[in-house]
This record gives structure tokens, C-alpha cells and sequence, in this order.
């Protein structure tokens, strides 16, 4: 995608954070107030899993999945209103979701090629933006993929509460099997990128008392706050 050369570089919020921390709706809420992109790279993350296990690959040979890279036809919208994500010809917004991919997606995750190659990717992505800004989450993003964004912020919440959100959104799930599951991701995660503590300069958003809209407003607040370029209209 070309940029226009008059066109000015976009805001970039970046927002990390744990599983069931609320990182993906906050971000998507928050960038629909502030009319900015948003980008879940997560998403990505899970699409690739997707994509190599729609192709019958075994995903615990990293070899295989990092060969699998080259050829990742892979779409992901940056419009809060229209979030869609795409291999080739296939609508997986929802199918990424799915457990079968979210028991896999570390494989890939914990693979520097991997995280390279989505790295570009998202910077593109970021740099494309046709917005005034957009918000950037998933887990190194205030670190890696955007360390020079202007607002950075580690959203947070007690395990407790992050346990609770995630086994009201799969209701089919106990919350102890619900648990067990985000602690092992968040573990296996973390062995790769270090999101439970805040870097240098990044504000630690604290979520554990606050709900939904609450939590919106605070990211919008912090934007806001830091940011000179941004309207108060
Ligand atoms: O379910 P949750 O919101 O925690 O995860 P997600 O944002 O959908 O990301 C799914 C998985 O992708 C994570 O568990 C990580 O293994 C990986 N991921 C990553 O390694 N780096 C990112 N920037 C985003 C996701």
C-alpha cells in the first residue's frame, strides 16, 4: 500500500496485556471514540495457527510452520466498525476464535521468524492507517512492534478478574478449566515476551475495579491526556 507523501504519521496508541485482560474490546471501544484504526494483532497470530492447521501442518515442528509464512494470503481490517480478518478467500474472524486454535497459537508465537515476519506486517499496517491514529494491541506491542508510539499503555487486571471476564465470554466453559487455560497461555507467552511488567515509560492501566466502559474511558482519557494533536471536541 502506497502512503500519500502530505500525509501526515498517525497516532499510535499501543496497548499490551495479558489474556481476558479486556485488551481487544477496550482497544476496539476506545478507538471507535477517538475515530482512530484499530489493530488486533493477535488476530494475526491466531490466523497463521489457523491457516497452518487448515493446511494439516503439525504446529509443534516449528521447521514446518515458519516454511508456512511464505505463502500466508492473510487480510485483517483496521476499522473498529467493520473488524474482519481473512486467509485467501476465507472470512476466519470467528473461526480464529475457536479453542482448537487457541490451544496451538503459542506454538507459532514463540518462533522469532514468525514474530518477525508479523512485525513488518503490522508496521505496514500501522503506517497505512487512513485515520488520525490507531490503536495497536496484543502483547509486545508498547515494546516491540511500536516502541516509539506516543502512548503506550500495559492494561491490566487481577487473575481473578481476567478468569471471570473469560469464562463469561465462552459460556460453555468452567471457570476452572477457563482459568487453567489462560494461566498456561499467559505462561507460555511470557516466557517469549515479558507483558506483565510494565517497560520504561509505559503507563499500567489497572482494570481490576473498573468496568467495561470505565476501562474505555480511561484509555481515551490517557490518549487524550498525552497527546497534543488530538481534539477535546
Ligand atoms: O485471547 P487473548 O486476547 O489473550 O489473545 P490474543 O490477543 O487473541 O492473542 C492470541 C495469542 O497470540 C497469544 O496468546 C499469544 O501467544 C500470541 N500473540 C503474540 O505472541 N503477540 C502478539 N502481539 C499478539 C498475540
Amino acid at each position: 500500500m502506497s502512503i500519500p507523501a502530505n500525509k501526515v504519521a498517525p497516532v499510535v496508541v499501543a496497548i499490551d496485556g495479558p489474556a481476558g485482560s479486556g485488551k481487544s474490546s477496550v482497544s476496539r471501544a476506545a478507538a471507535r471514540a477517538l475515530d482512530f484504526g484499530y489493530l488486533d494483532t493477535g488476530a494475526a497470530y491466531r490466523a497463521f495457527a489457523w491457516s497452518l492447521l487448515e493446511r494439516g501442518i503439525d504446529l509443534e515442528h516449528p521447521e514446518n510452520a515458519v516454511a508456512g509464512l511464505d505463502d500466508f494470503p492473510y487480510a485483517i481490517g483496521t476499522d473498529p466498525d467493520h473488524f474482519f480478518v481473512r486467509v485467501g478467500e476465507t472470512d476466519v474472524t470467528e473461526a480464529i476464535r475457536e479453542p482448537r486454535v487457541t490451544d496451538v497459537v503459542r506454538h507459532i508465537a514463540k518462533l522469532p521468524e514468525v514474530r518477525q515476519g508479523l512485525t513488518a506486517l503490522f508496521r505496514i499496517l500501522i503506517a497505512g492507517t487512513q485515520k488520525a491514529g490507531i490503536v495497536v494491541e496484543g502483547r509486545d506491542i508498547t515494546t516491540v512492534v511500536a516502541p516509539d508510539a506516543e502512548v503506550r499503555i500495559l492494561l491490566t487486571a487481577s487473575e481473578e478478574a481476567r478468569m471471570g471476564r473469560r469464562s463469561k465470554e465462552l459460556s460453555d466453559h468452567s471457570a476452572a478449566v477457563v482459568g487453567e487455560q489462560l494461566r498456561s497461555r499467559d505462561q507460555a507467552d511470557s516466557r517469549v515476551v515479558d507483558f506483565m511488567n510494565a517497560a520504561d515509560g509505559v503507563l499500567t492501566l489497572d482494570s481490576t475495579e473498573l468496568d467495561f466502559d470505565e476501562t474505555v474511558t480511561a484509555v481515551v482519557d490517557v490518549v487524550r491526556n498525552q497527546t497534543a494533536r488530538i481534539s477535546h471536541g
